[in-house]
């Protein structure tokens, strides 16, 4: 593989200012698909791409991204969480969008370059990770709307700390009971660009309320939970952890998959089903609403605090992280930072 070393490597931010996604390392791997073909990826140093005005992506919004996860665990090898189950995603929502597969393998093994030369940008300190996007864009320059023939694919690094502002403080939620986020049939679960352009307005109406993200509910009834903004959703009704099932229009989170391995694992109960708002709010009123946490590659285990419903506020575990979000928090990181014994092996070293 053709690897350009960067001739001016940044300055490292310090880990008490990462935030989420606001600093890039020093490469990025770049591989584009050219005449029905892909060329070999290369990695060159980070920098600006030049796009003509007329790509097609910058006006169709034919685009799809993953975000992945690598650590530096404490006998500081380096290690990604569940990366294959990321790139299979990429690959199916990749035909949904009419845009082409990658050789998984190939990407895995670049990938694991990438991280071997910007290996000192991986931050240690608890709560800190390298977030890795892998982005696939449509890069005809043509106005015609139909899928593009040439693709660029590129993977690009940032050294994260807590996705929220609030770190690992409850979040606040509002059930969004006007605008959806996808209808069934639509590209819900896929993790394509336009999705999240279509969540903005509601995210930022929540916000100028006091709330952190939205939760989606179903495009038909508006009654049944879906998702949040960027993360899968957990209430514990009475002992039971419920999520919403994957419908069609649910990003299937692998965070998600994983939290379900882990509660069966641990012999709690957990359902895949529908939840309606009324169970919800009924579940409050009989005081057995007894937890509600997000899961997410960046928002990791979230607990939230409130839920904003039917123009009430419904305080969630007196907004303290409840028993069990405590549990898949700790188990979860657990793993994914070599503390615990990877009992799924979920978790791949680069070396
Ligand atoms: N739902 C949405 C809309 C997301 O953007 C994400 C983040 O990727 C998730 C759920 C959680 O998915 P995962 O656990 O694979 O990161
Ligand atoms: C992720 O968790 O990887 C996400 O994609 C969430 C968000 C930053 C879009």
């Amino acid at each position: 593989m053709k690897v350009t070393l960067s001739k001016n490597p940044k300055n490292k931010p310090d880990v008490s200012s990462l935030g989420f996604g606001k600093y890039f390392t020093d490469h990025m791997l770049v591989m584009d698909y050219i005449g029905g073909k892909w060329a070999d990826p290369e990695i060159v140093p980070y920098a600006p791409f030049s796009l003509d005005p007329s790509t097609c992506v910058l006006h169709y919004g034919q685009g799809i991204f993953e975000g992945l996860k690598a650590y530096k665990n404490e006998k500081g090898e380096v290690t990604m969480f569940r990366p294959r189950d990321n790139f299979i995603r990429m690959n199916k929502g990749a035909t949904r969008m009419c845009m082409p597969n990658f050789d998984i393998d190939l990407v895995m093994a670049a990938l694991k370059e990438l991280l071997k030369i910007d290996e000192s940008w991986i931050p240690s300190a608890p709560g800190t990770s390298l977030y890795i996007r892998p982005t696939l864009i449509a890069k005809d320059e043509m106005l015609g709307v139909h899928p593009s023939h040439d693709y660029r694919f590129f993977i690009i690094l940032s050294p994260v700390g807590a996705y929220y502002s609030t770190g690992l403080k409850p979040t606040k939620i509002l059930v969004e009971e006007e605008y959806v986020r996808a209808p069934l049939g639509g590209t819900g679960e896929v993790k394509c660009m336009g999705n999240y352009a279509a969540s903005l307005l509601a995210g930022d109406l929540a916000r100028r309320r006091g709330f952190e993200q939205v939760l989606w509910l179903d495009a038909k009834e508006r009654k049944y939970a879906e998702e949040v903004g960027a993360m899968n959703i957990f209430f514990v009704i009475d002992g039971v952890v419920k999520t919403p099932a994957l419908v069609g229009s649910i990003l299937a989170g692998i965070t998600r998959d994983s939290v379900i391995k882990l509660l069966k694992y641990e012999g709690i109960p957990v359902e895949e089903t529908r939840i309606s708002v009324e169970e919800l709010s009924d579940a409050y009123k009989n005081g057995k609403l007894n937890e509600v946490f997000g899961s997410g590659t960046a928002a990791v285990i979230s607990p939230v605090g409130v839920l904003g419903m039917h123009g009430k506020e419904y305080i969630i575990n007196n907004f303290e992280m409840g028993r069990i979000t405590s549990l898949l928090y700790d188990r979860l990181t657990g793993i994914q930072c070599g503390r615990e014994k990877d009992i799924f092996n979920w978790v791949t070293a680069i070396n």
